[in-house]
């Protein structure tokens, strides 16, 4: 509902927008053109024309450099190597660990967290922390990666698929709210692409319905919504810094949790050094040593994690620039749509700039649209994601305590029709910036003959 508000209103902005310029009349949206002095669009690179986009395709120009490491992190690493005994514990270990341990905690002010060797050995160590009986269900998302829902099945738990919301690619909690059944004990939400998900919303429902929030973090560290970073709705959530992730630390992951038997089940399953010494005199599972595996993390790994969560929201609002620089003048065109966010959320921008069409309001097809767009030199393409819920692997009961339930999911399904993702330009572009939206517009102006 909020939604469709949010749409309405965003679409009496750009209708007002169109008529104060005159384009509407035009056809045409960015350049003001009025039927008056109508100026003949240029010939599309499709059909000979000059192409939009000049700059040659090489990173540093697209402005498309990550991971941003400076002297900082090549000092960080430096030390570890250099200095390798320099740490706090009796086997000589680097004290890079517990010093991101520490800071992360401080950063997001969050109680316990425990650093991992990779963002899927944080969700696995966090499976098992659930301490679930086997059969239990999660109710996840079909349309994100793989770690989110296979090392489920290690513990005999059971995803259940809920849909996106074709456009905002996150959590479709009326979805949701029709999947429970008297298995489900958790929700699994990942805020996709840096965009985070309408936790207060999920949050209640959950409570409601006494089921337990976990948090996907992998794409949105440092994200918020009501000023409350994501990562801290939910009782346990995971990052990840692999290398191009937006903190990006080479390999590595975090485990946040909101209580102290959480992180002890995840540490005694997932960090063997930390067993049994570091805890609490009166745990429950400090008799066990551990059960698992060994999913420490990397010390120079931690060291470039330390030096990347200084300053993350700060590099994420330079990105977020940069891609409003866009945005703000492709939104204008009809039928155009970026990736919803709401007012009260602050977001990144990962892997994708998304975008997507509604081939009636445009006129015309995404295949004719990207096929133009493509040929003005714009990096796009008929992007379609994997849903997870058409995989083999969930297609056969052997991998799972109970088969999962395979159901139909229109908005996955629609949001992989209609998604065009653009490139996220990490630098300051303007004059490519100047191309893009200069290639949309001669796209747009020829779509009735792309029609
Ligand atoms: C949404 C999501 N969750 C979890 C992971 C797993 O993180 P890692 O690659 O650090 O294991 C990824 C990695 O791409 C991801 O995209």
């Amino acid at each position: 509902m909020q939604q469709k508000k949010k749409d309405q209103k965003s679409e009496s902005t750009r209708r007002t927008f169109l008529k104060s310029t005159g384009a509407l009349a035009a056809g045409l949206s960015l350049v003001g053109r009025s039927r008056a002095n109508p100026v003949k669009p240029e010939t599309l690179a499709l059909n000979g024309g000059p192409k939009a986009i000049k700059t040659p395709p090489d990173s540093l120009a697209w402005g498309r450099c990550w991971p941003l490491y400076g002297t900082a992190e090549q000092e960080a690493v430096l030390e570890i190597a250099t200095n390798p005994w320099g740490g706090p514990d009796p086997w000589g270990r680097s004290n890079s660990i517990p010093l991101l341990e520490k800071e992360w905690k401080e950063h997001f002010k969050v109680p316990y967290v425990r650093a991992h060797c990779n963002g899927t050995a944080a969700l696995t160590s966090m499976y098992f922390a659930l301490d679930l009986p086997p059969g239990s269900e999660i109710i996840v998302p079909s349309y994100t990666y793989w770690a989110s829902i296979v090392p489920m099945r290690l513990f005999g738990l059971v995803p259940v698929f809920v849909d996106i919301n074709p456009r905002t690619l996150n959590f479709d909690l009326e979805d949701a709210k029709r999947r429970l059944t008297k298995n489900t004990k958790a929700v699994m939400t990942v805020h996709w692409i840096g965009l985070p998900c309408e936790m207060d919303h999920i949050c209640d429902w959950a409570k409601e319905k006494g089921l337990i929030v976990l948090e996907d973090v992998a794409h949105a560290p440092g994200c918020s919504l009501k000023g409350k970073y994501t990562g801290t709705w939910g009782s346990m959530s995971m990052f990840s810094f692999q290398g191009i992730k937006p903190l990006p630390a080479g390999e590595g992951g975090m485990g946040v949790y909101q209580n102290r038997e959480d992180c002890e089940r995840a540490t005694m399953f997932g960090n063997y050094d930390h067993v049994p010494s570091s805890f609490w005199k009166d745990s429950p599972y400090k008799k066990y040593g551990s059960v698992g595996v060994t999913h420490r993390i990397h010390p120079m790994a931690a060291a470039l994690a330390r030096c990347q969560l200084r300053g993350l929201e700060e590099r994420h609002a330079a990105v977020v620039r940069n891609v409003r620089s866009l945005n703000d003048r492709l939104v204008q065109l009809p039928g155009l749509y970026e990736q919803a966010a709401r007012p009260d959320m602050t977001r990144l921008y990962y892997l994708w700039n998304m975008f997507f069409i509604d081939e009636a309001e445009a006129g015309m097809s995404r295949a004719a649209c990207v096929k133009a767009l493509q040929a003005e030199g714009v990096r796009t393409r008929l992007f379609s994601y994997t849903l997870h819920h058409k995989l083999p692997l969930y297609a056969e009961e052997k991998w799972w305590h109970h088969k999962p339930n395979i159901p139909e999911l229109p908005g996955s399904e629609e949001a992989n029709r209609t998604a065009i993702p653009l490139p996220v330009f990490t630098s300051a572009v303007p004059e490519l910036v100047d191309q893009y939206v200069k290639a949309f517009e001669k796209v747009w102006a020829h779509r009735k003959e792309l029609a």
